[in-house]
């Protein structure tokens, strides 16, 4: 047994249909596969369809499990109340949302424009709270006692310098799952969150450790268990929080970071960072930032 394997029970999501957003690429991908293994039906929306569509036919085949993939910009609650209604027609009802989407780079704050900070807030924090709002509407009306996963940080609460807007919306996620926790847990709706270290993905990797950072401020350096994380750590805990054997959970924000947090905010280390550095890395990352169409991860 070993922290790479499967931790949940066969069947333990059978018959529930999970959105997850941002599903095409990385932690969300690696959610999806789990949940599928587990017996659930996903779908998986984000705003590349043809990342979504390879990605569906991938863990569809490995799985055998049915995946649906749509096209979404979870800016737009009319394209969110889409998903919705596709996944209803679809699956029969929609048990489960992952607010797994998000836009984030490392920057001097001074550096940025104001429509870079509008782009990472409002994928983050308006995409999370519409698409919460479109779904508790739906589990209200319906009677169902739906469960809600928010992908946090742990900045959302320590705070961290050159990831400032990523550290603003992920803390207005955060107050959203504890009020809502409160609020609707007369419904039997169920709102945690996660807050993950690092885990290596394609996305945030180029957007957040680019190779002369990575090599200068190790993970092995700043993480007190000396590694990133697996991805199945990450699923096993996120499908616990969707499944029923959390009944008694909510309004919870879960750590998985290997105790990185314990050093405060996650990318403060950056202070280190030269003016001539932030020159030679600050083009690189924003190529990054303009992921070809079709480029999974
Ligand atoms: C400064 C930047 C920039 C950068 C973009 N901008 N990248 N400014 N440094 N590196 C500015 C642009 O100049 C523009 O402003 C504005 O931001 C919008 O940029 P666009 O490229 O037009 O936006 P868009 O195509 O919508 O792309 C959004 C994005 C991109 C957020 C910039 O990175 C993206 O699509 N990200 C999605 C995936 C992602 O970020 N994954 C990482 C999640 S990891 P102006 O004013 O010039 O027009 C994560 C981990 C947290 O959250 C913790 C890690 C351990
Ligand atoms: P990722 O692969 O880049 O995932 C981000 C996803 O968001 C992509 O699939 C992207 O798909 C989607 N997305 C971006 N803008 C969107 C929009 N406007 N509408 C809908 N979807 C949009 O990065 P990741 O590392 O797996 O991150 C997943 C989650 O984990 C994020 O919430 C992140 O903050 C969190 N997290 C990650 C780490 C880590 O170490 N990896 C650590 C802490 C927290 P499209 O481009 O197709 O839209």
């Amino acid at each position: 047994m070993t922290h790479t394997q499967g931790m949940l029970r066969e069947g333990s999501l059978k018959d529930k249909t999970i959105i997850v957003t941002g599903g095409g690429t990385g932690l969300g991908k690696s959610m999806s596969r789990y949940f599928l293994q587990l017996g659930a039906n996903i779908v998986i929306c984000s705003r590349r369809l043809e990342v979504l569509s390879a990605t569906a036919d991938e863990l569809k085949a490995e799985t055998g499990g049915r995946v649906l993939p749509l096209a979404c910009d979870v800016r737009d609650p009319e394209q969110i109340e889409n998903v919705i209604a596709a996944a209803v027609v679809e699956f029969g009802q929609v048990d489960g949302l992952v607010n797994n989407s998000a836009g984030n780079f490392i920057s001097p704050t001074e550096q940025l424009s104001y429509k870079a900070v509008d782009v990472v807030v409002d994928i983050v924090l308006r995409g999370s709270y519409y698409f919460t709002l479109a779904i508790g509407k739906y589990w209200i009306d319906k009677k169902i006692k739906g469960t809600v996963l928010n992908i946090s940080t742990t900045y959302a609460w320590t705070g961290s310098g050159w990831v400032v807007p990523s550290a603003m919306a992920k803390a207005g996620v955060l107050a959203m799952t504890k009020s809502l926790a409160f609020e609707w847990g007369k419904y039997g709706i169920r709102l945690n969150a996660i807050a993950p270290g690092p885990f290596p993905t394609k996305g945030a990797w180029d957007r957040l450790f680019p190779e002369e950072l990575a090599k200068k401020f190790s993970f092995e350096n700043r993480i007190p268990l000396e590694r990133t994380g697996d991805h199945q750590e990450l699923a096993n805990l996120a499908a616990y929080l969707l499944s029923d054997y959390s009944a008694y959970m909510t309004g919870e924000v879960v750590t998985l970071d290997g105790g990185e947090v314990l050093n405060g905010g996650q990318f403060n280390f950056l202070k280190e960072v030269t003016d001539e550095q932030w020159m030679a890395i600050g083009q690189q990352i924003k190529n990054a930032s303009r992921p070809a169409k079709n480029e999974g991860e």
